[in-house]
C-alpha cells in the first residue's frame, strides 16, 4: 500500500465524479493519481541531420540501437552508485513504438527513516517520485544540525506553509517521499536566493519509488514524455511532406516529435497564446536540433479565421488561416489535467466543479470548430487531454461528430488505451476507436484520452 495519501478534490468535484464512475473506481483513481505511473518511459530524439537519407522509422530505429547501450550502462552506473540491483532496471524497446524506451519504476515502502528532515516544495516532490535527485533550489528547509553527507529524510510540504530556511523540525502536514544525502550546506543553500543556486542538493539514494531518469549527458538524445503523448504523435502519421498545425502547442513535447517526422518540405505550425510560451517551444526545437521545421507564432487558437496560407503565415495581428489548410492537425487543448500524476493534491490546487462541467469543454469545442474548418479533405486530426473527465474527452468528440457530418473516428494503428466510456454521446463502435487511459486499469502511465479524427469531404 502507497503511503501517499489519496488525490484530496472540493466535495462537490467528487460528486460530480460518483456520476461518472462508480465509488469504488473513484476511490482508486484518487489513489493511483497520487502515485508516479509504474513506468519510465523516454522518447529517442532523432535530430533533422541525424541520417538524412533515411525516413524518420529507418533513422528512428538506428538511432535507438545506438543509444541503448550507452543509456544502460549509465542507468547500470547510476544504480551502482546507490547500491541498487542493477539486474532490475533493465531499458527495454517498446513492442509498438520504435521510438519508445522505457524501465521499470519499484516500489520501496520499507525504508527506516533517518533523524534529520530536510524539506522540499511539491514541484520538487513530483520529480522524486519520478526518479529525480533534488536540486539546491527545489529544498525549504534544513533542521540546524545536518550536514553535507549526512543521510537525511526528505519531506514534502504538502499545504506550503513551511517557510525557507527554517531551522527547526516543521510540524505542518508532510510526507516521507525518502531518504538521500545533503550534497550542499544549509548555508550554502539558504545564504542565496533559489534563482542563483544550482546543482543537486540532495542524492536519493532510497526514494520511495525507485526509477532513473535521464542520465547525465543524453538530455540532447532522450526526452523524457509519457507514453501517451508520443503515441498521441505517432498516430498522426505525419508524412515528410507533410503541413502540419499543433494549435496549442507549448512547451512543445508533441511540436518537436512531429517536426523530427518532416524530413522532406513538410513543418509544423506550432501556435499557443503568450510569447514566454513560443519562446519555450523555440527554445526547445534547438536543443532537439528540429527547429529548421518549426515555426511558432503567439495566436488565439479558437480565433483563426483568415485566408493565409501556411507557407505565408506569420502569425501578424489580424492574421488568419485558410480553410483547408493542413493535412494533420494535433489539438491537444488546455484542460482540467485530471489525469496528471503523481500530485501531491490539496484542495487549493484542484478546479472548480464547473471547470470539468462546462469551461474547460465549451473551450475544447470552440479549438475543435477551428481544427475541423482548417483540416484537408482526406487530413487527420488528433484530439488528446490529459484529464479522465468525459465531458473534455467522449462528449467533444461525439459533440464534433455531430456537428460536422464529415468528420469520422478512425481506427488507431497503435492501440495501447482502453476504450471511451459509454453514455457521453459516443456509440459503442466509436467508444472501441478511442484510447482511454485510466491509472486504474493502466498503472504505467498517466490518465490520459486519444481520438484520431479524418476528413472526409
Ligand atoms: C495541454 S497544453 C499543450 C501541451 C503541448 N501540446 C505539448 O505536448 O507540449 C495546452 C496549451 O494550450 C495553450 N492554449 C490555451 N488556450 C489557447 C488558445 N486559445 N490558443 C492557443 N493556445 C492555447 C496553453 O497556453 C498551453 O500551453
Amino acid at each position: 500500500m502507497s503511503p501517499l495519501p489519496p488525490l484530496e478534490v472540493p466535495s462537490e468535484v467528487a460528486a460530480f465524479f460518483l456520476n461518472v464512475y462508480t465509488e469504488t473506481h473513484w476511490e482508486t483513481l484518487r489513489q493511483q493519481l497520487a502515485c508516479p505511473p509504474t513506468t519510465t518511459y523516454f522518447r529517442v530524439i532523432v535530430p533533422l541531420s541525424y541520417r538524412p537519407d533515411l525516413d524518420f522509422t529507418s533513422a528512428v530505429r538506428e538511432r535507438r540501437n545506438e543509444i541503448l547501450p550507452e543509456l544502460q550502462s549509465k542507468i547500470d552506473k547510476h544504480c551502482i552508485s546507490r547500491n541498487w540491483d542493477t539486474g532490475q532496471y533493465k531499458v527495454l524497446c517498446h513492442s509498438m513504438l520504435d521510438d519508445v524506451l522505457y524501465l521499470p519504476v519499484l516500489e520501496n515502502f520499507n525504508i527506516e527513516k533517518p533523524e534529520k528532515e530536510v524539506m522540499i516544495d511539491t514541484s520538487a516532490g513530483t520529480a522524486v517520485l519520478r526518479g529525480a535527485d533534488i536540486f539546491a533550489p527545489g529544498i525549504l528547509a534544513a533542521e540546524s544540525d545536518t550536514h553535507v553527507d549526512n543521510t537525511v529524510a526528505i519531506m514534502v510540504d504538502m499545504d506550503k506553509k513551511c517557510l525557507r530556511g527554517r531551522s527547526k523540525r516543521f510540524d505542518g502536514r508532510k510526507i516521507h517521499v525518502g531518504n538521500g544525502i545533503l550534497k550542499q550546506s544549509r548555508q550554502a543553500i539558504f545564504s542565496k536566493k533559489p534563482s542563483e543556486l544550482s546543482g543537486d542538493g540532495v542524492i536519493m539514494t532510497d526514494p520511495i519509488y525507485k526509477t532513473c531518469g535521464i542520465p547525465q549527458g543524453m538530455n540532447d538524445q532522450l526526452f523524457l514524455q509519457n507514453i501517451t503523448s508520443t503515441l498521441a504523435s505517432a498516430l498522426l502519421e505525419v508524412g515528410m511532406d507533410h503541413k502540419v498545425l499543433d494549435m496549442c502547442a507549448s512547451p512543445g513535447g508533441k511540436s518537436i516529435h512531429i517536426a523530427s517526422m518532416c524530413r522532406g518540405f513538410g513543418c509544423v505550425i506550432a501556435l499557443d497564446k503568450n510569447k514566454y510560451k513560443i519562446d519555450r517551444i523555440l527554445k526547445n526545437a534547438q536543443i532537439y536540433q528540429v527547429e529548421k521545421k518549426v515555426r511558432a507564432y503567439i495566436c488565439d487558437s479558437t480565433n483563426l479565421e483568415g485566408d493565409s496560407k501556411p507557407d505565408e503565415f506569420k502569425g501578424l495581428p489580424g492574421q488568419g488561416l485558410a480553410s483547408e489548410s493542413f493535412d494533420r492537425i494535433m489539438l491537444d487543448p488546455p484542460c482540467t489535467g485530471l489525469g496528471q500524476r503523481p500530485v501531491f493534491g490539496t484542495t487549493s490546487e484542484v478546479q472548480k466543479v464547473n471547470s470539468f462541467r462546462t469551461a474547460q469543454p465549451a473551450y475544447q469545442k470552440r479549438l475543435m470548430t477551428q481544427a475541423v474548418r482548417l483540416l484537408k479533405v482526406g487530413g487527420i486530426m488528433v484530439y488528446s487531454t490529459c484529464t479522465l473527465n468525459p465531458h473534455e474527452n467522449e462528449e467533444v468528440i461525439a459533440d464534433c461528430l455531430s456537428r460536422y457530418p464529415n468528420m469520422q473516428l478512425i481506427d488507431p494503428e497503435v492501440k495501447i488505451g482502453g476504450p471511451g466510456l459509454l453514455n457521453y454521446g459516443l456509440n459503442a463502435e466509436d467508444c472501441e476507436r478511442v484510447q482511454r487511459f485510466d491509472p486504474t486499469t493502466h498503472p504505467e502511465t498517466v490518465g490520459f484520452f486519444i481520438a484520431k479524427l479524418c476528413r472526409t469531404s
